[in-house]
């Protein structure tokens, strides 16, 4: 028996995860509850809200463990700048405070973040063990192979070897400043989005692109072998002795200065996509193979950064020789604290793990839920008129109804998701059949303008009917691609052909009705897709059935409640804040309905400013 604490913190998306005797109870991201998007700081709001959940004070736990060596880290700091010194002693010089300040005096500033009343030993795990007992621990999987791939941990970018029972063994790896993550960031910071979240921005422009600068790529930023093993030219970057990720010499290479955030994007950065996406493809399809040829495992289970992207998860499954894949949702360094505390209760505590069928991760639902009396309090306190369905039937239909119409729903029941992902317990949801969907959602909802279009959420059984995946497999976490299939593709004419591929302004390529979901049909006919079942989010998929008896689709458009910059909303009182300051048409509060023509309150133009003014641009 053992109430054991992961931590992950410092670095960026803080978060804490508490496993009570084996069962992960509770985990949650730090910039939830102090809508600071990734907030880095120690994650006192989310370990008080895991405690709560499991009704137990911080003297009832009895292992602290951290997501990472800070030693071994510092070390990776230390050794680097001296390796490059007098180079980079700006950054350098910028670092240290922190270290000295905070990390290397870690136990005493957990202790202190616990309170008093903790006597908790406080374990440090390696950082690839983290993401790797994250995936392994969770997964459906008796035994499977294990593939890490982020940035950078202490040394560590990439890890593979194998779990079985209860225990996991890495058996290669390889280091920094060799990175795969850190590649795919240089590019990313390169196109001039945000290193650590806009790489998904990235991948959601290569589709735009063409691959055409993948030879200069493999020929001088990075070596890749046929083992999927890499080495990378250090000539061409600067993320080891400055504050930026690439040089003058890797901008030469691809002939001019990075792009200014904001500032029109242009072919070149959709061809640069493009080809760092092919790149990281091959890189994964490559190891993949390797592991699975060197661990002779069926299945394959990931975490990491990189893990996060779901167009190679989605070939590797296709066209890989594993014949299941399992992803952790919390796939980045948050999913560390839940692999630290797993890792804790099954390899060093030696407990048993018992075969399974199904994941441990209970679809992610992981972190506060909210009862309808908590709903009512918060409404009855803030005078908003709403209206309550008396029972889930009715529920699901008045806002199947509300779909068809075309109205956009603020989606928020049970217990928010843990991972970067809205997965439909803090969703925005629309009608995917509806060619304007994206636009408007962008627009008066998102305050972007995106060239992204949103990803789809369908019944688990339908999935294969709509889109390219095979029957026995799903996607409960959104972690795959797959094609909409070509029954479902629309004709395309030769001029919106043209549009599709050649107009500057991205927002028209993507809004040329490609299938009959256009909202979520990319320009290549790819899909983010998730999967819903009646195990893990039954209201959901009775609204999709529902969705489905009155339209004949079983699809919906789902995408994260918030606005730009802002974290996915927490409380309902987040949720109302947010259906307020944008044009939502609908708000769902676990059982009540709130209609936007019905609420007297509105944001004036001054309040939305404020309201949104909160939040960096991300
Ligand atoms: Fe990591």
């Amino acid at each position: 028996m053992a109430t054991i604490l992961g931590i992950s913190a410092f670095y960026h998306d803080s978060a804490a995860a508490l496993v009570v005797d084996g069962d992960i109870v509770a985990a949650a991201q730090e910039e939830r509850f102090t809508r600071k998007k990734h907030d880095p700081g120690f994650p006192a709001c989310a370990i008080e809200y895991c405690l709560r959940q499991a009704g137990k004070t911080p003297a009832d736990v009895d292992y602290v463990v951290f997501y990472e060596k800070p030693m071994r880290k510092f070390e990776r700091l230390l050794e680097t700048y001296l390796a490059f010194a007098p180079a980079g002693f700006k950054s350098f010089s910028m670092a240290i405070p922190v270290w000295l300040k905070e990390k290397v005096h870690l136990p005493r500033v957990i202790r202190k973040g616990l309170g008093e009343g903790t006597r908790a030993p406080i374990v440090f795990t390696d950082h690839h063990e983290s993401h790797a007992a994250s995936a392994f621990f969770p997964s459906p999987f008796d035994e499977a192979a294990i593939l890490t791939l982020d940035g950078v941990g202490e040394w560590t970018t990439t890890t593979y070897g194998v779990g079985r029972g209860n225990r996991i063994e890495l058996t290669s790896q390889i280091q920094f400043p060799h990175s795969l993550g850190l590649l795919y960031s240089a590019v990313t910071y390169y196109c001039g989005f945000k290193v650590n979240s806009g790489e998904y921005k990235l991948m959601g422009l290569a589709p735009y692109g063409r691959p055409v600068y993948k030879d200069l790529i493999t020929r001088h930023l990075i070596d890749l072998k046929p083992d999927g093993s890499f080495w990378m030219n250090q000539e061409y970057f600067n993320y080891c002795q400055g504050l930026t990720m690439t040089n003058g010499k890797f901008d030469a290479l691809f002939g001019g200065p990075a792009r200014n955030p904001e500032s029109d994007i242009e072919q070149k950065h959709m061809d640069l996509a493009a080809s760092i996406q092919a790149v990281t493809e091959d890189a994964v399809l490559a190891m993949g193979r390797t592991i699975h040829r060197e661990t002779g495992m069926k299945n394959l289970v990931m975490a990491g950064g990189v893990a996060l992207n779901c167009v190679a998860n989605g070939r590797l499954l296709r066209e890989g020789p594993f014949e299941d894949i399992w992803i952790q949702p919390a796939a980045g360094d948050a999913g560390g604290a839940l692999g630290a505390a797993l890792f804790a209760w099954y390899q060093l505590l030696d407990n048993p793990r018992a075969p399974r069928v199904v994941d441990q991760q209970k679809g992610s639902y992981l972190g506060p839920r909210f009862s309808s009396s908590d709903v009512s309090q918060f409404l009855d306190g803030a005078r908003a008129t709403y209206s309550r369905a008396a029972s889930e039937a009715e529920l699901v239909d008045r806002v199947a109804a509300l779909l068809e119409q075309e109205k956009i729903v603020g989606w928020f029941q049970g217990r928010m998701e843990f991972g970067p992902r809205a997965l439909g317990a803090r969703s925005i949801i629309g009608d995917p059949r509806s060619p304007k969907m994206q636009a408007t959602m962008n627009l008066k909802i998102k305050f972007r303008e995106s060239f992204r279009p949103f990803a789809p959420i369908v019944l688990r059984e339908e999935a294969s009917r709509w889109f390219d995946i095979d029957p026995r497999h799903e996607s409960p976490y959104m972690l795959l691609v797959a094609p909409v299939l070509d029954e479902h593709r629309a004709t395309v004419t030769d001029e919106q052909r043209e549009i599709m591929k050649n107009d500057p302004d991205l927002r028209n390529r993507v809004n040329v009705p490609r299938s009959s979901i256009p909202a979520v049909t990319h320009v290549d006919y790819s899909a983010r897709l998730q999967t819903v079942d009646d195990s893990r989010n039954p209201r959901l998929a009775a609204l999709l059935r529902r969705f489905q008896q009155r339209t004949g689709c079983p699809v919906l458009v789902n995408t994260s409640f918030n606005v730009r910059g802002e974290p996915i909303v927490c409380t309902p009182e987040d949720a109302y804040r947010c259906f307020l300051g944008t044009e939502m048409d609908v708000l769902v509060l676990e059982d009540a309905i709130l209609l936007k023509e019905d609420v007297k309150e509105r944001l004036d133009d001054k309040a939305r400013e404020k309201y949104l003014a909160q939040f960096q641009l991300d």
